[in-house]
């Protein structure tokens, strides 16, 4: 039988099921080359299933006979696309699979910022809960509110959907294309990038990670939000700069922020974002649930399944390597 790597974050149904047709190694905690075990199995594999495998140019020396990574993921900023079409190996993420979960993770953690539920939660536990809520406990309405959509794909409507439709939010966005039925089933408008940082009570990235969104938000964006803006990133940590997030918290130009994802994951502990009170903060929450973790993994299970049958897999995202 061939050999399989499952890396980081598969479900077990998913493995199981692989079983029946591969040699399958489950590394579930970031190995890298340096660990003899894992090199072993990359030396051996022709396919890896898993959520962000990197180490590319390195690993990829050592693993010839690999012809697919199949990501358990949207975001596929993990992998060097040009550098696998190089070498003929084909690279798939599970788009759509995780949209709804996501956005329900996104939509949570502004909810939880702005009404400062973990740290009145944590007030209750500690038995301070002695007296009534005083002004300064209190949070910041969503409903009503204009909330600023930066990136208007799958993640980014299904946010404005809940926002607009659950909380009579008045959506505004900005994208590289317009998206007229959004514009339509919302009430959404398009904006200028400055004016949606300008107008937005709540503003908050949904876009993939690439060249060019790396810190589309920094200093300059954070001093054009509103004194008052809640800011919430559930894309990639690289999006904004962490530094001028840690300023515009620090020095209250923004109100608070609502963060699922760091430019290093998981966060190092001395991380100064992590010192203070006004930013409620998880460890990259967005797809994971049970549920959707089935799911994911079940579409990166058919598209591995499919590179290596030489089969067009549903969600390629270098389809000149099988051309
Ligand atoms: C999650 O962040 C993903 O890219 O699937």
């Amino acid at each position: 039988m061939e050999t399989i790597i499952a890396y980081n974050r598969v479900a077990k149904e998913v493995i199981h099921s692989l079983e029946k047709d591969y040699h399958v190694h489950y590394f579930e905690n970031g190995e890298t080359i340096d660990q003899p075990l894992f090199l072993d199995a990359l030396t051996e594999a022709v396919g890896i299933i898993g959520l962000e495998f990197s180490g590319q140019k390195n690993a990829l020396t050592h693993a010839p006979h690999l012809k697919a990574i199949a990501n358990v993921s949207v975001g596929y900023d993990n992998l060097d696309i040009a550098e696998l079409t190089k070498r003929g190996i084909i690279a798939t993420n599970t788009p759509d699979t995780l949209t709804e979960t996501t956005a329900d993770a996104i939509f949570g953690l502004m909810l939880a910022t702005a009404r400062r539920i973990p740290e009145l939660h944590n007030y209750v536990m500690a038995g301070k809960w002695d007296n009534y809520l005083k002004h300064d406990q209190f949070g910041v309405d969503l409903h009503g509110k204009t909330i600023g959509i930066i990136g208007m794909g799958n993640i980014g409507q299904a946010l404005a959907k809940r926002c607009a439709l659950g909380f009579d939010m008045n959506v505004i966005y900005y994208n590289r294309s317009r998206k007229p039925h959004v514009e339509e089933m919302y009430a959404a408008r398009f904006t200028a990038f400055d004016d949606l940082l300008k107008m937005s009570d709540f503003v908050c990235l949904t876009l993939p990670a690439t060249p060019e969104t790396k810190h589309i938000i920094s200093k300059r964006e954070f001093n054009l939000m509103k004194n008052s803006a809640i800011y919430i990133n559930g894309s990639r940590g690289i999006n904004n700069d962490e530094e001028a997030l840690f300023d515009a918290l620090n020095k209250k130009a923004i109100l608070a922020a609502g963060i699922d994802v760091y430019q290093t994951e998981p966060i190092n502990s001395d991380n100064p974002l992590l010192t203070l009170p006004n930013i409620v903060t998880l460890p990259h929450i967005g797809p994971a649930t049970i549920e959707n973790e089935l799911k994911m993994s079940k579409r990166a299970e058919q598209n591995l399944r499919d590179s290596l049958n030489h089969l067009k897999p549903r969600d390629i995202l270098n389809p000149e390597v099988m051309s």
